[in-house]
């Protein structure tokens, strides 16, 4: 019979070496497996003679534990390599400096709604805001444009439904801020309002501020006074000029357009104007009786003026902008440089 001893430390020796878990295995079945060379000493016992038995079966024993003590720690070690190489494959720096949050900032047109608002807030104008989805009764009927009447196609309106658009114009709040407060009334409304009309100079959404200031002595020379000091502010340009020229909406009368000289180039001529050195920034006028009269409004006693100023039209001005459809396309490389 071969040495146990001499057979374990062979398979010791082989055990050593491997690195793979399934070779491992294999190596096992060779010594201790059905006919690993350990099982065939344990099966040559039986031709001993019984004398020698106990001892030669003690020696196998211990030789077959030194081989399943060496296999067990194997096995540990090529599961711990396994879990090592795995840790450093999936190892995060946690040292590395963070990617870091980008600091978002306002749209350009709310920034312009906000500056809008606050200079007439600062004059004392109050501030509010109406629905998007209006009835006729509001967008037009109230405000002196009848049905059928040709000023309503003007107005290029998405209908919803048979009797409500998207308001072509802020200008039914004027109706509704006077049904809720009464005369005298200061009010601006900035917001969303919708014309059926898109090419490189419309949107079918932009955004317009009403202005409606309606008391006892409110004049014409006022409504000038206003809104020429208006613009001189928000373009920090003293000096900037301004005209009216006459015009027409149903609901004011008279009514006229705003120019102001052209802040580009200050009115010697340039692309932005069209080479005219003017830029139409708004219409106004004084608030028509037909509007104010159904409100319960005392025409005798209050006069109003009222005003609708397009938005883009203010901020392409103020920062530069050359074409209208950058506000809308949210390009972010457009959108950073108003942080
Ligand atoms: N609502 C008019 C428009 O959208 C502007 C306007 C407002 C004119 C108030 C006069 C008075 O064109």
């Amino acid at each position: 019979m071969q040495d146990p001893h001499e057979i374990a430390a062979e398979a010791v020796a082989a055990l050593a070496v491997i690195e793979d878990a399934a070779l491992l295995e294999e190596v096992k079945a060779r010594y201790l497996g059905k006919t690993g060379s350990i099982t065939d000493l344990m099966k040559q016992l039986g031709k001993l003679d019984a004398s020698e038995r106990p001892v030669a079966g003690a020696r196998i024993n211990e030789a077959k534990q030194q081989v399943e003590a060496a296999l067990t720690a194997r096995r540990e070690a090529i599961a711990a390599s396994a879990l090592a190489r795995k840790l450093a494959a999936e190892a995060l720096d946690v040292s590395l400096p963070g990617r870091g949050a980008g600091v978002g900032g306002l749209h350009p047109v709310t920034r312009t709604l906000a500056r809008i608002t606050e200079l007439f807030h600062s004059i004392g104008f109050d501030v509010a805001d109406g629905p998007e989805i209006e009835t006729d009764h509001y967008n037009f009927t109230a405000l002196n444009i009848p049905a059928n009447h040709p000023a309503r196609a003007m107005h290029d309106t998405f209908y919803v439904g048979t009797s409500d658009v998207l308001r072509t114009h802020t200008s039914p709040m004027q109706v509704r801020y006077l049904e809720t407060h009464a005369a005298p009334a200061k009010v601006v409304v900035p917001g969303r309002v919708y014309r059926c009309d898109s090419d490189m100079t419309h949107t079918p959404m932009f955004h317009q501020v009403e202005g409606l200031w309606v008391d006892e002595d409110v004049t014409f020379a006022g409504l000038k006074g206003v809104l020429i000091e208006f613009m001189r502010a928000f373009f920090e340009q003293d000096e900037l000029r301004a005209r009216f020229r006459p015009s027409f909406f149903p609901f004011t009368e008279p009514s006229a357009e705003m120019d102001i000289g052209c802040v580009a180039c200050g009115g010697s001529g340039c692309r932005v104007c069209s080479h005219t050195g003017w830029l139409e920034v708004l219409g106004c006028g004084m608030v028509h009786p037909n509007v104010l009269t159904p409100l319960g409004v005392d025409t005798e006693k209050h006069v109003g003026f009222a005003f609708g100023l397009g938005v883009e039209r203010l901020a392409m001005l103020r920062y530069g902008v050359n074409d209208l459809r950058l506000f809308f396309e949210n390009d972010l490389r457009f959108l950073a440089q108003f942080r």
